[in-house]
C-alpha cells in the first residue's frame, strides 16, 4: 500500500518527466535544431576522420583530447550536411559551434551525434565550452566552408 505522501511525489516526479519529454519534442518540432542522439559506443568513433558520403553530405567523427580537436580544419562545399560523432578520449569537452547553435557535449566512452547545414561559406569555429584544463581556452578547430574563398 502506498503513502499519501509517496503517491504525491511520484505523481508530480511523472508529471516533471511528461513535461520534459514535451519540451524535447515541442523544440525538437518548432526549431530546425536537430537534438543531439547519443549512440552506442564503438571504439572507431576515436578515430578522427571526415568521410564524404554524397555531393552534400559529410561524416565527421570528432575527437576531443587535452587541448585540441580532431580533425583541426574540415573542408566542405557550400550547402553541405555534415553529421558530427563526437567524442573525447580523456575528460569531459565541449562542442560547440556557435554561429549555427550547436552545443554538445564530448564524452569518454560515449558518442553524441548532431547534424549540421552549412548554407554560407566561411569559417565556422568549434570550440570548447567545458572547462577541461590548463589549454581550454585554446581548444578549437574550424569548418571551413567553400575554401579557398573563405580564407
Ligand atoms: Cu576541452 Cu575545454
Amino acid at each position: 500500500m502506498l503513502d499519501k505522501f509517496e503517491k504525491r511525489v511520484l505523481i508530480s516526479v511523472g508529471g516533471i518527466i511528461m513535461i520534459f519529454i514535451f519540451s524535447l519534442l515541442y523544440a525538437k518540432a518548432t526549431s530546425q535544431i536537430d537534438l543531439p542522439e547519443c549512440l552506442p559506443y564503438n571504439k572507431t568513433y576515436e578515430t578522427p576522420k571526415v568521410t564524404k558520403l554524397d555531393s552534400n553530405l559529410y561524416q565527421v567523427y570528432a575527437v576531443a583530447q587535452m587541448w585540441q580537436f580532431q580533425p583541426a580544419e574540415i573542408y566542405i562545399p557550400v550547402g553541405s550536411t555534415v553529421d558530427f560523432y563526437g567524442t573525447s578520449k580523456d575528460v569531459v569537452h565541449g562542442f560547440d559551434i556557435y554561429e549555427k547553435n550547436i552545443n554538445i557535449m564530448a564524452v569518454y566512452g560515449n558518442i553524441n551525434k548532431t547534424t549540421v547545414k552549412f548554407e554560407k561559406p566561411g569559417v565556422y569555429k568549434i570550440t570548447c565550452h567545458e572547462y577541461c584544463g590548463i589549454g581550454h581556452q585554446n581548444m578549437q578547430a574550424e569548418v571551413i566552408v567553400n575554401y579557398p574563398d573563405a580564407k
